[in-house]
């Protein structure tokens, strides 16, 4: 593994994994993206989030969780008492999946095939930083996680345990989500559940 390579240094390890993903040619998706988004945070974070795939922003910025999306998330985690600069920040997906429309870059979702192939990179990131919780942030993350199709509202809010001998996870839906929601209650509402979810989360590391 990554880790046997550098001697057991993890931040080494940690850097050698990040230099090769930014090559990574293991789906198309690299092609018309500007550059792999790779996760940040401390490699020893007791706390991973993962979201879906990096979007316009990110992919311009070469960071996670940066755009409109990051915004909410900032916002979300800090109140929910989260330090964003103790844990880890990663995507499923590391390349920014779009259509162009004019001089717009709008967001695809990521298939299942985009899904497996990157599912290479956060497994290596999690056997490296072996967070004891992961948060996944919507269903492509759950996805990639659990190697199953997860429905986020039966799922959510409890304890559940990564297949892989990965610690405990929690699902909870995406930022996006929120910013989707047209009606303001209901998106007072839902960003209400989703402070909670990380509140509850972040709980559960010692
Ligand atoms: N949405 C994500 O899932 N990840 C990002 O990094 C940005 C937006």
């Amino acid at each position: 593994t990554a880790r046997d390579a550098v001697g057991g240094n993890i931040e080494l390890a940690w850097a050698a994994l990040r230099d090769e993903a930014a090559g990574c040619t293991r789906c198309p998706l690299y092609k018309p993206a500007t550059q792999t988004v790779f996760g940040e945070g401390p490699v020893d974070a007791q706390l991973m989030f993962v979201g879906e795939q990096p979007g316009d922003q990110e992919d311009l910025a070469g960071r996670p969780f940066v755009g409109p999306a990051g915004q909410v998330f900032d916002r979300a985690i800090a109140e929910a008492g989260i330090d964003r600069t103790a844990v880890y920040v990663t995507n499923a997906v590391k390349h920014f999946k779009f259509e162009q429309r004019g001089k717009r870059r709008i967001h695809s979702k990521p298939g299942a095939g985009e899904i497996e192939a990157c599912r290479w990179w956060i497994d290596q990131e999690r056997m490296l930083v072996k967070p004891a919780v992961t948060v996944a942030l919507g269903a492509t993350a759950a996805r990639s996680l659990f190697g199953r199709v997860v429905t986020i509202g039966r799922e959510r809010g409890r304890a559940l345990e990564l297949p892989d001998g990965g610690g405990e996870a929690w699902i909870t839906v995406h930022p996006s989500f929120l910013l989707r929601l047209p009606d303001e209650a209901a998106r007072a509402a839902e960003y209400a559940r989703f402070v909670e979810d990380l509140r509850v989360a972040a709980a559960r590391v010692g």
